[in-house]
């Protein structure tokens, strides 16, 4: 997916959220630590620092959601990052952003932390982060 295609998604997907810029897919795609899984309607972009993976970055576009799609592009990047080495995976969410919350829990994320204030909204209030995080195993990502 290119970096246009991945801005063009995510803008579709986010609601509160402000989406990342072509250029920012493009910066992002150049670093060596970058891990991207994607099909046509899905794609979880993150990164891998020795033994943990962190997801920036995750989204189905609205014409496709609850089809499977996340989680198979979720899937794919912890067992790509397992591969790579990472035993932990972690991610910030916004507290209000009820379906997220609701798929990484499916996917066996728990809450390990709270930044208040951490994002900043489209409108200019903020809203806190929820830090999520769950185990990985290598070559194999447990209860996915
Ligand atoms: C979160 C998101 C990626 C999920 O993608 P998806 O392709 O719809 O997810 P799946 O179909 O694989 O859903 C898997 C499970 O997650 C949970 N889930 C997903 N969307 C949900 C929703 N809107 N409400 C409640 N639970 C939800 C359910 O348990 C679901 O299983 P089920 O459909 O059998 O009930 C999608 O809603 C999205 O793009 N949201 C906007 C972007 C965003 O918030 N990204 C996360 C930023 S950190």
């Amino acid at each position: 997916m290119t970096p246009e295609a991945l801005a063009a998604l995510q803008a579709r997907a986010y609601r509160d959220m402000a989406p990342w810029s072509a250029r920012d897919f493009a910066d992002m795609l150049g670093q060596p630590t970058v891990l991207l899984c994607a099909s046509p309607d899905s794609f979880c972009l993150g990164r891998v620092v020795l033994d943990e993976a962190e997801i920036l970055a995750l989204a189905t576009d609205p014409d496709h959601q609850r089809n499977g799609q996340g989680s198979r592009t979720l899937r794919a990047f912890l067992q790509g990052a397992a591969a790579r080495g990472a035993l932990n995976a972690f991610l910030e969410v916004a507290s209000g952003n009820a379906p997220a919350l609701s798929f990484y829990r499916h996917h066996g994320f728990a809450r390990t932390g709270l930044r208040k204030g951490y994002y900043r909204l489209p409108d200019g209030s903020r809203a806190d982060a929820l830090l999520m995080a769950r185990a990985l195993t290598k070559g194999h990502v447990p209860g996915s």
